[in-house]
């Protein structure tokens, strides 16, 4: 469906699948300096992000800059103010969208609901999931969960990033 464009999620978590404490909750408040750095390195590689509307208020300031598409329901149609799109997904088409304007690579940075559009869409080619070593109990899962359903994903690279534990797995989309 989508040869020319491939889709990259990053995600940091606890050791029990939280991305954060809650939706205003800012993620570098407890992410380690280690993978800080690895995402900074990683983005200049990427076209465009994709974000959801409380991750881009969060970050508003730093996603301003780049080429950035914003999830919302708040409006009807795709609204361009500056390098940002904001785009209902439910009424215009995200992939036409993005083949429109020729991102080859198109970095997913959530949050949850992000992450599952993309996912249930069979367009998350590639997984980078940093693991924080920390057990929440609570908080912002990775994905809605609103229904199971088995994805597939082989490693392809494991890597500890600190002392502490930090560790960066790299997957690839396989069924
Ligand atoms: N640790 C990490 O790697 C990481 C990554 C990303 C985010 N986070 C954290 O996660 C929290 C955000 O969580 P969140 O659950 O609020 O996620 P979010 O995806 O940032 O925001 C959800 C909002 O985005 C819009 N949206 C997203 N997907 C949509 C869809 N398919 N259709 C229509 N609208 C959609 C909706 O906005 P409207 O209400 O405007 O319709 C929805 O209320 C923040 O604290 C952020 O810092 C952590």
């Amino acid at each position: 469906m989508f040869p020319r464009t491939k889709f990259t999620a990053f995600v940091a978590t606890s050791i029990d699948g939280r991305i954060a404490k809650n939706p205003k909750e800012l993620s570098s408040t407890w992410t380690s300096k280690e993978d800080w750095v690895f995402f900074q390195k990683s983005l200049p590689g990427f076209d465009a992000v994709v974000v959801g509307f409380n991750t881009y208020k969060v970050s508003e300031n730093r996603l301003k800059k780049r080429n950035t598409i914003v999830f919302t329901s708040k409006v009807k149609k795709p609204k361009k103010v500056g390098s940002v799109t904001f785009l209902n997904v439910n009424n215009s088409d995200v992939f036409d969208f993005i083949k429109k304007m020729n991102y080859k690579k198109v970095a997913i940075l959530g949050g949850p609901r992000v992450y599952d559009f993309f996912l249930k869409n069979k367009m998350l080619h590639e997984l980078s999931v940093t693991i924080e070593p920390l057990v929440f109990g609570a908080g912002v899962p990775m994905f809605t969960g609103e229904k199971f359903t088995k994805y597939n994903f082989e490693l392809q690279s494991a890597k500890r990033l600190n002392k502490k534990g930090t560790i960066l797995l790299k997957y690839k989309y396989a069924s």
